[in-house]
């Protein structure tokens, strides 16, 4: 559609183990709207960033591989360009806020230096001088509210704290224009209030810039807050997709039910069982829904048949027979 930004098909990505291929991502499908904020939620190791660095190409070719699939970039498939032409996406078009902040940034260089980098090598800034650079620089570290940027700018990585390093990530992932951004569970690793603080400010400068957002996130509470659309993942596969108010309003695919009790109420409700057992083992992975080892709902097809994804309403799909 002409108001599709990222559009990705029956994407597959499989690692290669000593013991085989782990098969982690399972023919998923997602688009993201222009100006979208989209949420892509799920628990630990059900393949979020393993999808997002499929996006970008930054998978480790000698162990990553793509049997099937496509990820259409206003189109064109990101899998099959050439380098010149990927390196345009990375550096014009989309950006991504690494989970982990210390190993995003450069120890070796100061923040001021990385900072300008990206603002030296990028289209937009090339007939900049150095004050413009600077300039810039110093506003966009004001822009994630860093009161002092001159110190921060001459400052090393290991001289911030973790929230102020994840700021500085969202800082570089923002300083020169894009169309897209994809935020991988930043603030994940601090505590609640300031996980809380670059939430809001992430939100608020992508929703100022117009630019659409994916949310990585393993909370349905942050997804809900953050996102137009849910996409609700595991292992490998889309369980279900609405729009957040539907989704929380009729909740479907029993995955979904089960990560909406772990959501702590304020008020009654007692403590929630969460869901029982783990993510299979993706190299020897349940031949027919992934879910089913952990289903309250299973039936005996779901042992032996992969779940047809349907849909219940427009925009409000979902992968389990007990719709089919
Ligand atoms: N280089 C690799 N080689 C083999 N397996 C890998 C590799 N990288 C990731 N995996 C496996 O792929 C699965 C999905 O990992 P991924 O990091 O995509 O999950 P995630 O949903 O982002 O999890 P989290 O929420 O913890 O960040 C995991 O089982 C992980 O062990
Ligand atoms: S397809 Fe079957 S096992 Fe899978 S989620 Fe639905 S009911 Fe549960
Ligand atoms: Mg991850």
């Amino acid at each position: 559609m002409e108001n599709t930004l990222l559009d990705i098909k029956n994407l597959k990505v499989w690692y290669r183990t000593y013991k085989g291929y782990a098969k982690v991502v399972d023919g998923i499908n997602l688009f993201v709207n222009k100006g979208e904020k989209v949420g892509l939620v799920g628990e630990s190791g059900c393949g979020k960033t393993t999808t997002m660095k499929t996006v970008l190409r930054v998978l480790d070719s000698k162990v990553a591989t793509v049997p099937e699939g496509e990820i259409l970039f206003k189109n064109r498939d990101i899998l099959k360009m050439k380098y010149n032409e990927l390196q345009q996406v990375r550096k014009q078009s989309i950006s991504m806020i690494s989970q982990e902040p210390t190993a995003a940034l450069n120890p070796v260089f100061t923040v001021g230096s990385q900072i300008m980098d990206i603002i030296r090598y990028s289209e937009q800034y090339k007939d900049y001088s150095k004050s413009e650079m600077l300039s810039l620089a110093v506003k966009t570290i004001k822009d994630v509210l860093i009161p002092d940027p001159e110190r921060i700018l001459n400052s090393y990585p290991h001289q911030l704290s973790g929230g102020m390093k994840q700021r500085i990530c969202i800082a570089m992932a923002l300083v020169t224009p894009r169309e897209l951004l994809i935020a991988d569970e930043p603030g994940t690793a601090l505590d609640v209030t300031v996980q809380d603080q670059i939430h809001k400010l992430l939100k608020a400068l992508v929703e100022e810039k117009k630019m659409s957002l994916i949310m990585i996130t393993h909370s349905l509470g942050v997804a809900r807050e953050l996102s137009d659309r849910i996409y609700v993942m595991y292992a490998g596969n889309i369980v279900e997709v609405a729009q957040t108010k539907e989704l929380f309003k009729n909740p479907l695919h029993p995955y979904t039910l089960g990560l909406m009790e772990c959501v702590p109420r304020l008020y009654g409700g007692g403590i929630s069982e969460g869901i029982y057992g783990y993510i299979p083992d993706y190299i020897n992975p349940p031949a027919g829904c992934r879910f089913y080892p952990r289903c309250p709902s299973a039936m005996e097809i779901c042992e032996k048949e992969k779940p047809p994804t349907v849909s219940v309403s427009e925009d409000h799909k979902v992968a389990c027979f007990k719709y089919h």
